[in-house]
């Protein structure tokens, strides 16, 4: 059986991508030390796909527990690593937290591979590599830009880190730089878990509409663009998933090319802040409370990608219009407000 260890698994990409692993066949174990996630979200991919998930409740930056996990798993064909921390207004005010959580995982997770000859390693990277475009939409090969705060740099050390290692060893290995994943699976089962006030938008729009929040801002409406507010490629988190298992399928059928391999995961549609409120508004049929407020530091003006590579080398093609996105996010929402108790509960025991 193909067996995956996907790190990360009960946060927000992490476990939809276990969903699609599942669903495509793959045998899969989790390491997550439920830091920054809640262990009951595997409920809801055991609802979903039937299978119980085995959580090792691991902090990765902790070598020999890691290497315990891959002790006891000598068959571990594959690594898919979304662990990390990833708020970028934290960063900024902890970057030393940043470097060593994200940075020190990776290399434990690298040294395993290593040790453990494990073929294939697919890693969680993002758009924020590309810092402020020149130019729009971005392709791969679009130059990094110094990253706008230290969540960023983690990411772009994080793929130098990748690189390098792919060139002393055998392992294969792929880098997707995420765009902007939002939504939630169309069963409604599992979906994004914020910790404290979202940072991100559409989170924020959620929970403006359903009462959570009072009020919401939109940073800033003085940009460079179409109707004055940032622009963005928003993308359905279960595209995202499925991406993932395209992958390791193309690893697997060792179509690649070059040992270390990168592709941008975007819709290649544009879609700005105020946007995404009036299409909220239009599938939801709430009428959402916000104000315009100040530009917030570090935010990228514009981007959105040009996905051609995915979709010629991968054979991927989004498949959620931006409706559906926000449509999924809003059904999560409701249910969370029913849920929330559920999650909380196992939650506070936890942090
Ligand atoms: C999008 C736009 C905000 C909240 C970051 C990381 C990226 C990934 C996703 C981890 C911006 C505006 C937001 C609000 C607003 N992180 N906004 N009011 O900054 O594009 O990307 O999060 O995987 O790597 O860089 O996402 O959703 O925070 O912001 O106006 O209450 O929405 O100013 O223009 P971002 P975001």
């Amino acid at each position: 059986m193909k067996k995956i260890l996907v790190t990360g698994g009960c946060g927000f990409i992490g476990s939809h991508t276990i969903v699609d692993l599942i669903e495509n066949g793959y045998e899969v174990i989790c390491v997550d030390n439920n830091s920054r996630s809640n262990p009951r979200i595997l409920e809801g991919v055991e609802k979903i796909t039937g299978k119980k998930i085995k959580n090792y409740k691991v902090d990765i930056c902790n070598f020999d527990d890691t290497f315990a996990i891959f002790q006891e798993n000598e068959d571990i064909e594959g690594i898919i690593h979304f662990a990390a921390f990833k708020a970028v207004g934290e960063s900024v005010e902890q970057p030393l937290l940043y470097f060593e959580n994200n940075l020190v995982s990776l290399i434990n997770l690298l040294k395993c591979v290593q040790e453990f000859s494990v073929p294939h390693f697919v890693f969680s990277s993002s758009c924020t590599v590309y810092g402020n475009p020149n130019e729009i939409p971005v392709t791969e090969k679009t130059p990094p830009k110094p990253a706008e705060s230290p969540y960023g740099y983690t990411k772009q050390m994080g793929e130098q880190i990748i690189n390098e290692f792919a060139k002393a060893s055998s392992a294969q290995c792929i880098l997707l730089r995420y765009f902007n994943p939002v939504g939630a699976h169309p069963s409604i089962l599992i979906g994004e878990l914020p910790i404290g006030r979202p940072a991100n938008l559409i989170p924020a729009i959620t929970q403006t509409a359903i009462g959570k929040l009072p009020q919401m801002q939109v940073f800033g409406n003085d940009y460079p663009t179409r109707d004055g507010s940032c622009l963005r490629d928003f993308i359905h988190v279960c595209d995202i998933a499925h991406a993932h298992t395209l992958a390791l399928e193309y690893l697997r059928a060792k179509k690649n090319n070059l040992q270390c391999e990168v592709f941008n995961l975007g819709t290649g549609n544009g879609v700005t802040v105020l946007e995404a409120i009036q299409t909220f508004e239009k599938v939801s049929g709430v009428k959402l409370n916000y104000v315009i407020g100040p530009r917030r530091p570090g935010d990228v003006v514009a981007i959105y990608a040009n996905n051609d590579l995915a979709k010629k080398q991968l054979g991927w093609l989004p498949a959620f219009s931006l409706e559906d996105m926000l449509s999924t996010a809003w059904k999560w929402e409701q249910k969370l407000k029913i849920d929330q108790k559920f999650y909380n509960e196992k939650f506070s025991e936890l942090n």
